[in-house]
């Protein structure tokens, strides 16, 4: 099935007309169990589940009209047609778009994209609930997320606040591969974002997941390690135990970079500043500090710790990018 396919099954009439705008926010996401290798590389319907926690207000808001020709604005740029974000958003809206349509797409980001959070997840899910304000479609959440995944597939989970159940599905359509949000909430949970680098990422995470799956033995382990990972992080969850949820998103992360050194040629992420931090958390929490690191496909490290320990932690950090995920919680 083609994206534009999987697109027609979900929004009948996109031929509809459009209103005046369409405007959305969507928050950006982090995995405390990854997605990492996809089953079908057109449609992004990953190999396992994931699970994600939002960053509340952090994230992108993007407004959208219809116009002549595709126009985009990103952080308030405008975007030249062969940028490579113009040219990923204009093929993403050609499955949207009745004959003739152009698109004005403004798109602001409050991730902090210098600390390192991506935003292609928070982007993909703005555009599509602004998308469907435009049309005035009113689709359900769970159908936004599959058009979010079309775009990118951490987006999918973008589409909701607080903790985020990506099933991975079976169908080959993808129409049982869809976000999912948890009931709980944590206030008290802080993510604490270190920005290791800001270079330019050797390889994508299209093409890594893909070599990952074909060229490493170790990625056959990985769909149980996130079976496990799950069942302990929903019993983590359940009870606010943070050692626990620590332990397993810091576990998850790690085996997932280790399943891309088993590829050939090898890949690694990691700067030596990324490992240095690393070591410095071990030891901290050997002292006692309950601090945990989580990793994406990138250099940079995002800590999870109480915000009661905010002040000792940011001490020990000070470059340190505060977030409270439920902020408004
Ligand atoms: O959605 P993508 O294609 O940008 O892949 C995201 C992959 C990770 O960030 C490494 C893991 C995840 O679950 O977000």
């Amino acid at each position: 099935m083609t994206k534009a396919e999987v697109v027609a099954t979900i929004v009948p009439h996109l031929d509809a007309a459009p209103g005046a705008s369409g405007e959305a926010f969507a928050p950006a996401n982090v995995a405390l169990i990854k997605y990492w290798g996809k089953r079908d590389d057109l449609l992004n319907l990953p190999v396992t589940d994931s699970l994600s926690v939002s960053l509340g207000r952090l994230g992108t808001t993007t407004r959208v009209t219809t116009a002549d020709v595709d126009d985009f604005t990103l952080n308030d740029r405008h975007m030249p047609a062969d940028d490579p974000f113009s040219l990923r958003l204009t093929s993403f809206l050609d499955h949207f778009r009745p004959a003739q349509v152009g698109f004005r797409v403004t798109t602001t980001n409050t991730v902090p994209t210098a600390a390192g959070f991506a935003s292609s997840a928070s982007a993909f899910a703005a555009l599509v609930k602004a998308l469907d304000n435009l049309y005035g479609w009113q689709l359900e959440k769970r159908q936004l997320s599959i058009l979010a995944r079309l775009g990118s597939g951490s987006a999918c989970r973008s589409v909701y606040d607080g903790f985020v159940h990506w099933h991975a599905g079976t169908s080959t359509d993808g129409s049982d591969s869809y976000a999912q949000q948890l009931d709980t909430t944590w206030p008290g949970l802080r993510i604490g974002v270190i920005a290791i680098s800001k270079e330019q990422k050797s390889i994508g995470s299209r093409p890594a997941m893909r070599a990952t799956r074909k060229e490493s033995i170790l990625y056959r382990s990985w769909p149980d390690k996130v079976r496990q990972d799950l069942s302990s992080l929903k019993t983590a969850l359940a009870t606010f135990d943070l050692p626990m949820l620590g332990q397993v998103a810091e576990s998850n992360a790690l085996s997932m970079h280790a399943t891309m050194l088993g590829a050939w040629p090898p890949i690694l992420y990691w700067q030596p500043a990324t490992v240095a931090t690393l070591q410095r958390i071990w030891r901290l929490r050997s002292e006692g500090l309950q601090i945990y690191a989580t990793m994406d496909a990138g250099p940079n490290i995002k800590l999870l710790f109480d915000a009661q320990q905010t002040d000792i932690v940011s001490g020990h950090f000070p470059e340190m990018t505060v977030v409270a995920p439920f902020a408004n919680a």
